[in-house]
């Protein structure tokens, strides 16, 4: 039996913060009713206070829908409902298991009501977006079955694509894969001015990767290398559909792309070799539009894609695809295989010789969606050569310009871990404690060799780097796993990792690659867009990334984990505490 008196008592220490370091003096009962150590906390309920512009009623629950030819696919998805509030405010994607396009405006104060209709735990996360550390969807507010939570919010953040998806602590990955997923559209007013091509020349992509069975049913049981590697499907479906197509006018439109994959990385490049334009990342426009030969995809990313027809005849078809690329996995399943197609050495080191039988091999080149011209016009938006202002940040900005803020990436079969430790509720380190109202320089790096560190030893840096903020406590050294593994051996499970921040938007302000990793990089370092505002990178091996992120309006628990949902569930997942 749970105490209601106890549970609002602990949700209140929860969000205080306090509770992070209190909760270990907890009475045993209490502690034993926590799923992996989370907390149980009371649902979120309506504030009176609060007056929404917005409100929506959002479930996530079971059902069926028509996927391939032959039988309904069933699959775990959200439904809304507008219960105020401007009627464009929610758009269904037709015949699809992707829970509807949510269209928000830069101000509003939106309240959902999210209901959890599903046979599990659940909570849902608004990625991309900045929110109360209460309204963000973290593991530890997770809802039983037949449980509402009401999330109140205002919109913060400027014009932007983001996501809202699942984020149970080691089943999320499960979930977005049986369909959990949606876009969440933001718009505002210095996009507005742009009168970027909108209605039905603004096309969501939501870019995602299934296996079936023969009876049409998503199969999801990802294996040990499944965990490692991620899980990959053999088909791409495009906002739910497979071989998906779009007819067109000959003008300029605006492509949404989303990456919903549960580990996929894309390589999007049109087939005719026209150059990809983008106006947009994660978090919305940037100063200007930026072309590319092609552009890198990962996980939990966003690409805001010009996609000019203008001149192109009636019956032109152009395809947009994923193209070859190396360095996504490790090393040895690379050779082994996994991505130039089945055999290879497979077999000779057991499980890794599994990855050869990958059927649609992350880094091959394949087909993602047609383009079909069926419309021909001579009136098309132009292209804005300026579109939005980015105030940049320098070193100069920063709390801690010769001491960044670490997220170490370490590798091995066994596990993936993030400063060394796996995920675990309440397990706050010195270095994971950020003062409210801070500028932070962070840095992404590899401990199994890397970035500029093979040299001088990694261990040592990150310890270093590990001394927190102005607080003499140093982390456990039991818990850095892999940490000892330099070049060699670390280096052959060195693979890419999209590594997600919540909050605040960061800026890239660097990027650099170990030589030894220099050829794999070369095959999609053209196609790395670090000039806009961001919440996801695309980590290759060998590479080091350097980033200015504030950690501005809202104190409390923040996540920061890899997008690879597989490593996600397996722990690769740590919590800020922003204080
Ligand atoms: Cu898209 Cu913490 O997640
Ligand atoms: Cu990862």
């Amino acid at each position: 039996m749970q105490d209601p008196v106890d549970r609002s008592r602990r949700r209140f220490i929860f969000q205080t913060g306090v509770g992070l370091l209190a909760a270990a003096s907890m009475p045993a009962w209490v502690r034993a009713m926590e799923m992996h150590g989370m907390p149980k906390l009371t649902p979120n309920r309506a504030s009176p206070a609060f007056k929404p512009d917005v409100e929506i009623e959002l479930a996530a629950r079971q059902g069926s829908i028509s996927i391939l030819p032959g039988q309904a696919t069933r699959v775990q998805h959200y439904t809304a409902k507008l219960l105020s509030g401007p009627k464009d405010t929610l758009t269904e994607l037709p015949s699809c298991y992707l829970g509807p396009i949510i269209r928000l405006q830069k101000g509003q104060k939106v309240r959902i009501h999210f209901r959890n209709d599903l046979m599990e735990p659940t909570i849902t996360h608004w990625h991309g977006l900045h929110v109360p550390a209460l309204m963000d969807g973290h593991p530890m507010y997770i809802i039983d079955p037949g449980e509402t939570f009401v999330y109140e919010f205002e919109v913060i953040n400027r014009a932007s694509l983001n996501i809202y998806h699942p984020h149970p602590h080691e089943i999320t990955a499960r979930q977005v894969y049986y369909g959990l997923a949606g876009g969440l559209i933001i718009n505002d007013e210095e996009e507005a001015r742009l009168e970027l091509p909108s209605g039905e020349y603004e096309i969501p992509i939501v870019l995602q990767d299934r296996r079936f069975n023969a009876q049409n049913q998503l199969i999801y049981g990802p294996h040990m290398h499944d965990r490692m590697m991620g899980f990959y499907g053999d088909r791409i479906l495009v906002n739910g559909q497979p071989n998906a197509e779009f007819e067109v006018a000959s003008r300029a439109y605006r492509f949404r792309f989303l990456n919903g994959s549960n580990a996929r990385i894309y390589k999007l490049g049109w087939s005719d070799g026209t150059p990809v334009t983008v106006i947009g990342v994660d978090g919305g426009l940037l100063e200007s539009p930026e072309t590319f030969p092609y552009v890198m995809l990962a996980p939990g990313e966003r690409l805001d894609v010009w996609a000019d027809f203008s001149g192109r005849p009636k019956g032109t078809e152009l395809t947009m695809r994923s193209l070859p690329f190396s360095g996504v996995l490790p090393m040895m399943a690379e050779h082994m295989g996994g991505r130039g197609g089945r055999g290879g050495m497979g077999g000779m080191m057991g499980g890794m010789g599994m990855m050869g039988a990958m059927a649609l091999p992350v880094g091959s080149d394949y087909p993602l969606f047609k383009i079909r011209v069926t419309r021909e016009t001579g009136e098309s938006p132009k292209l804005p050569s300026r579109l939005s202002k980015i105030d940049r940040y320098t070193l100069d900005d920063v709390a801690n310009p010769s001491k960044p803020v670490p997220i170490a990436i370490s590798e091995s079969p066994m596990a993936m871990l993030l400063n060394g430790r796996s995920y675990a509720f309440d397990d706050i380190q010195p270095f994971e404690r950020i003062p409210l109202d801070t500028v932070q320089l962070m840095e992404i790096f590899h401990t199994s060799g890397g970035g500029h560190g093979m040299g001088h030893g990694m261990r040592g840096r990150m310890m270093g780097m590990m001394g927190g903020h102005g607080s003499d406590a140093q982390p456990e050294g039991q818990g850095m796993g892999g940490m000892g593994m330099r070049g060699g051996m670390g280096m052959m499970f060195s693979m890419a990792h999209p590594i997600h921040l919540h909050g605040d938007q960061f800026q890239i302000i660097s990027r650099t690659v170990a030589v030894e990793r220099a050829d794999s990089y070369a095959t999609v370092k053209d196609g790395l867009v670090s000039s806009g505002w961001k919440d996801t990178v695309l980590v290759m091996p060998g590479e080091t990334v350097r980033m200015i992120k504030p950690f501005h309006h809202f104190k409390g628990v923040f996540m920061y984990h890899c997008h690879n949902l597989e490593h996600e569930d397996m722990g690769m997942m740590r919590d800020f505490l922003i204080e």
